[in-house]
């Protein structure tokens, strides 16, 4: 068994912590290849903090709540929105008889929410601390430059083993580059969910925008990391949700059944950071790794504790 340093510490910290490992993200997206199964990295891959850029009314955000309703152990997520509608100001708002918010539906009770109204861009989301992040889902403005100015911005917020991700990844075979891991396979827009006036489902708007920027930031930012895109296929049904205890498939769909990318930030980001990319030459041995392990507890307990402390950002808040 060989492991290089940064894989050891990936390994060590993701058990120590819980979490699951890159491998085991994909093999579970991989056999549940829709963005529904996102929140199960957090009811079962122990993630614990993730943040939604552009929510519109919240009804994504809720699917994420409802699922991990009964998951153990507290967890939080923050939702970034410039211009909440009425449906989201409902779900924040406090609870009242017959409201429909989340407070009112328990559906807050094990979850830290933070509601940041205000562009992705705007200083006060920069200034959410860097590598503190499981997951993060950016599907706000949807056009090449403002995806790809919130890869630059968001990346950095995704720990090590976490997960940075977006919607509608799909084109109408429009040429974009492709020479990073995974590229090739860009899937085509299908309908819209909804016919138009005259009856007929129309094909969904080519997203090259946000291909072309996921592409992009692959290839520029992070040459030589092997970093790959994947994405999901949407191809889910009421049913099909429903058998996997998903009982409202109308919170994961939109107007479109668009594909989601998603990127597993690997220990190759730790590599690249590293000033010596050596590798241990000898077989691990197994004292060390128990006692990296205990280390890698420790530390996950500090962090831990330390993020259980009021945050130094009070950002905006909607009813709570
Ligand atoms: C497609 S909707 C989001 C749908 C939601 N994620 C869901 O799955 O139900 C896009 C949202 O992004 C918001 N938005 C647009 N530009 C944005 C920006 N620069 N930063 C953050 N959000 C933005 C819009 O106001 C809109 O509500």
């Amino acid at each position: 068994m060989r492991l290089s340093r940064s894989e050891l510490l990936f390994v060590v910290t993701s058990t120590a912590a819980g979490k699951w490992t890159e491998h085991e993200i994909l093999a579970y997206l991989e056999a549940n290849p829709q963005r529904a199964f996102f929140s199960r990295l957090f009811r079962d891959g122990g993630f614990t903090n993730g943040m939604e850029v552009g929510v519109a009314g919240g009804r994504f955000s809720e699917h994420f709540l409802r699922d991990n309703a009964g998951r153990d152990g507290p967890w939080r997520w923050t939702m970034v929105e410039p211009y909440p509608p009425r449906d989201l100001r409902h779900r924040l708002e406090p609870p009242a008889a017959g409201s429909l918010s989340w407070a009112a539906r328990g559906l807050d009770a094990n979850v830290e929410l933070t509601f940041l109204e205000m562009l992705s861009s705007d200083a006060r989301a920069l200034a959410l601390p860097n590598a503190s992040f499981d997951f993060i889902y950016l599907d706000g403005a949807h056009d090449y430059a403002n995806v790809k100015q919130e890869m630059v911005d968001y990346w950095p917020k995704v720990r090590v083993g976490g997960v940075l991700a977006g919607h509608d990844y799909c084109t109408h075979g429009e040429h974009v580059p492709h020479a990073c891991i995974g590229c090739k396979d860009v899937p085509a827009c299908g309908v819209y969910t909804h016919p138009d006036a005259s009856g007929t489902f129309r094909r969904a708007k080519t997203q090259v925008g946000v291909v072309r920027a996921v592409h992009e930031w692959l290839v520029e930012q992070n040459p030589g990391l092997n970093l790959a895109v994947h994405h999901t296929l949407e191809d889910f049904t009421a049913e099909s949700l429903a058998s996997e205890g998903i009982s409202w498939h109308d919170l994961v769909l939109t107007k479109t059944r668009n594909p989601s990318w998603y990127i597993v930030k690997t220990r190759g980001t730790v590599e690249a950071a590293a000033s010596s990319p050596a590798t241990f030459q000898h077989e691990t041995h197994p004292g060390l790794l128990v006692l990296c392990m205990c280390l890698g507890l420790f530390v996950g307990l500090q962090l831990w504790t330390r993020s259980a402390r009021p945050r130094h950002i009070r950002p905006e808040r909607i009813g709570r």
